[in-house]
């Protein structure tokens, strides 16, 4: 403090000293002063408002006074092959030609005319290869394939590489892990050997440049197509390994993710599977806390059914604002009547649909039967945790850990460079969409807004977004285990 003054006062007199003998210098002195210090000596310069964020998040972010020690994360995992598209088809030996949509690819014909299909349109697109043994072929060409970038992928083992980079923290995995991926994750990750399998659930991702051209085909906007045969992954065929792990294990919480994986495998299969995945979160329930991590999903029959037998029997979900407006319109809850979040999906309507969810499927009602008392929603430009009062604590460090998060992993880095991101928040939203309502506002100083609303208070933070990211597959999944890993439980009487 001192030595600011000091400088203060310094200045203060050089000021006045070349007023009387220059009146022209002040001037040029006030703009040589109101850029960058020339050294880390120099006068102090104003702040960035991200630099005020960054740094004011670093005094808040505090770890809880109980940190869990073991956390249990199943089910879905598997590697993510990023590779050039027209590449691995040409090593494929498959020639160019017109483009035609399939719903289920049973061949490497269809795998062509399907990607053309969609390269022609630059649109993204997702797809099941039926026939195992040519999907293996390809997969294995795929891996080989020069430049090939082999990932860790699924939201559970996205999940536990963001616990396992924490040395305090025991961490299990339960998914279906071939050779591949059980090489690709943490050394301090467990898996139990039941749930490794002979060969990986590879997922291959066909990139294309924008105006790549392949034959008659040109891309008119850089995009990627993803196909697979992930059938470990669509059944959630290690569930029941999961729970059964938990027993020696004892975890002080679980994560839970890989339920979106089940639409994709048609009505009759997901009705029974959900039972049984019921059945079995159910047996862990009342022992341990159980987190659930939301993806995108289609099918509002699906939704609706995780909505009102899964989302009750968990004690916190994880999700975006698509998944949020998803389920809403799936139960026709608050804001159901919009079609698509238009650019910064409005605080105000977040908020209500937030509310609603614990208020109709959680215990916002302390007499409800709900355990569902917390909420981790993510969206690019600011994240909201929203909890029923007196079950979790920490949530001022919980919320801004995982917007901290979300903007250093995008740049790629371990720590945030307040020069290459940018606040896209509002600096002036509401606690709801209608009357009556607050109207509150963003201190960059003390980023981190409170608001209540029935037995709910909510946590808003924004996110120093990243100007140019450079992998923003499973941020989702780092800025939800960010989260719960500032996060506590308090000891219910
Ligand atoms: C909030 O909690 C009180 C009891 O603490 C309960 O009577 C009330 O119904 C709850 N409000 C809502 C909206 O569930």
């Amino acid at each position: 403090m001192w030595k600011k003054a000091f400088v203060g006062a310094l200045l203060a007199l050089t000021v006045g000293f070349f007023y009387h003998t220059d009146p022209e210098l002040p001037e040029r002195l006030l703009q040589y002063l109101a850029q960058p210090p020339p050294s880390p000596e120099g006068a102090p310069s104003t702040p960035t408002i991200e630099q005020m964020i960054s740094s004011a998040w670093e005094a808040l972010i505090t770890a809880p006074a109980r940190q869990w020690s073991r956390v249990a994360v199943g089910v879905n995992a598997c590697v993510d092959v990023v590779v050039s598209g027209v590449g691995l088809l040409q090593a494929l030996a498959v020639d160019p030609g017109v483009g035609r949509d399939h719903e289920v690819l049973h061949s490497k014909e269809d795998l062509k005319a399907t990607f053309i299909h969609y390269m022609e349109r630059g649109a993204a697109a997702e797809r099941f290869f039926s026939d195992k043994e040519t999907f293996q072929r390809i997969a294995r060409a795929a891996a080989e394939y020069p430049g090939a970038q082999l990932y860790v992928g699924g939201n559970a083992a996205l999940i536990g590489q963001k616990l396992a980079g924490y040395p305090q923290l025991m961490v299990l995995l339960c998914g279906p892990v071939g050779p591949k991926l059980h090489e690709l994750l943490d050394d301090q990750i467990v898996v139990p050997p039941e749930s490794l399998q002979e060969t990986d659930e590879f997922h291959l991702i066909l990139e294309y440049k924008a105006g790549e051209q392949w034959g008659p085909t040109r891309a008119p906007q850089a995009n990627r197509f993803i196909f697979s045969h992930d059938m470990a992954n669509g059944e959630m065929s290690t569930l029941e390994t999961f729970v059964a792990s938990l027993e020696d294990f004892r975890p002080d919480l679980v994560v839970l993710s890989g339920l979106h994986m089940m639409e994709g495998q048609g009505r009759e299969l997901w009705e029974e599977r959900l039972k049984e995945a019921v059945v079995a979160i159910s047996d862990v329930r009342n022992e341990v806390p159980i987190h659930l991590e939301l993806a995108s999903m289609t099918d509002k029959d699906y939704m609706n059914s995780i909505m009102q037998e899964v989302i009750p029997i968990v004690n916190s979900i994880g999700l975006n604002e698509q998944e949020l407006l998803f389920l809403s319109q799936a139960g026709s809850g608050p804001h159901s009547e919009l079609a698509s979040w238009d650019g910064v999906p409005d605080v105000g309507r977040v908020s209500d649909i937030l509310l609603w969810v614990l208020e109709q499927h959680g215990r916002a009602d302390p007499g409800s039967e709900a355990d569902l008392t917390r909420i981790h929603f993510h969206t690019l430009a600011y994240h909201i945790l929203a909890t029923v009062d007196g079950y979790w604590g920490n949530q001022v460090s919980a919320v801004a850990a995982g917007a901290r998060v979300a903007g250093s992993q995008a740049c790629g880095l371990q720590s945030i460079d307040t020069a290459k991101v940018a606040l896209r928040a509002p600096r002036e939203f509401h606690s709801s969409y209608s009357e009556p309502r607050e109207t509150l506002s963003l201190d960059p100083t003390e980023p981190v807004t409170v608001y209540r609303r029935g037995n709910v208070t909510f946590y808003l933070t924004p996110v120093l977004v990243c100007k140019q990211p450079l992998r923003t597959v499973g941020l989702g999944d780092a800025i939800s285990a960010e989260g719960l890993l500032y996060s506590e439980i308090l000891q219910q009487q």
